[in-house]
């Protein structure tokens, strides 16, 4: 019977100090999983399996797979979930800096997350990256933050590829607008009553929507998914939202196809 329990796995979900990997870890632990939190920044609330991470850091993101290992016996699932979120910026106002910074987190980091997850996980473990509605559309001013979300669907697949022979699956889940403090935090952000209104859902996202998305593909259900990209973004990445157009004259107001004659 479908259960989509975690009870007895350890996960590591990076950048859950806030936001979304906040939700994910909350999710999993309500599924039964051990959660080790790796992130730059301590939690509000004290975690007694927090590691602190920079995920830009190989070595950082090392010690906490150790801290796993050694506190638990086994590490299944890894979300790569961290991120920084440079918008706003168009091309005359990017710098080396921003490029640098922003694929070394989220490019680089997930990078070294499959790596060592290649290393430590459990055969038949679980990855899941975060990637973001923009890796699939292209938007003006967010150059450096799109196409590092671009770079983590292509590790997604690659991975995929890479660690099935050991039944690791690799999957991408990615959000749409969603009320995180990255987002809400912004003072007056436009980006809240722009996206509202070209989402088909009509509003922006939940993390704990969001949360759930990771908790399936974490799940032992999800066992023949991998190489994926999930949306999870109220239909924003599905399609235009207007699109004008005048219907073919061979169409009668009656809506009967009528073939020209030949
Ligand atoms: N909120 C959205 O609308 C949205 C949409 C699409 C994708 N995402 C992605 O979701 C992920 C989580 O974003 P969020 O909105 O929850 O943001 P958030 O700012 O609320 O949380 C991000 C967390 O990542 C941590 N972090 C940042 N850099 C780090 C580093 N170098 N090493 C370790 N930890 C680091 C932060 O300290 C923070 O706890 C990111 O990858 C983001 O790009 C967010």
């Amino acid at each position: 019977m479908a259960s989509f329990s975690l009870q007895g796995k350890t996960a590591l979900v990076t950048g859950s100090s806030s936001g979304i990997g906040q939700a994910v870890a909350e999710r999993f632990r309500s599924a039964g999983a051990q959660v080790i939190n790796a992130d730059r920044l301590e939690p509000e609330t004290p975690d007694d399996h927090f590691v602190l991470t920079d995920v830009s850091s190989e070595s950082d993101l090392r010690k906490a797979f150790a801290y796993a290992i050694d506190r638990f016996g086994r590490l299944d699932i890894l979300v790569n979930n961290a991120g920084i979120q440079p918008l706003g910026i168009p091309f005359r106002e990017l710098t080396s800096s921003i490029l640098e910074r922003t694929f070394a987190v989220n490019v680089n980091g997930v990078a070294y997350g499959l790596k060592l997850a290649d290393e430590f996980l459990e055969e038949g473990g679980r990855v899941i990256n975060t990637a973001s509605f923009v890796g699939m559309l292209g938007v003006p001013s967010g150059t450096a933050y799109a196409t590092s979300k671009a770079a983590v669907i292509h590790l997604t697949k690659c991975g995929a590829i890479e660690l099935a022979p050991k039944a690791i699956t690799v999957n991408a889940v990615a959000p749409g607008t969603i009320e995180t403090p990255a987002v809400m935090d912004i003072p007056d952000n436009p980006e809240i009553p722009f996206v509202s209104e070209r989402t088909p859902l009509g509003r922006l996202g939940q993390s704990t929507e969001v949360a759930a998305a990771f908790h399936f593909l974490a799940s032992a259900e999800a066992s023949y998914i991998t190489g994926a990209v999930l949306p999870v973004d109220g239909g924003i990445a599905a399609g235009w939202e207007r699109y004008d157009l005048t219907a073919p004259s061979e169409i009668s107001p009656d809506g009967q196809w009528h073939d020209p004659q030949s």
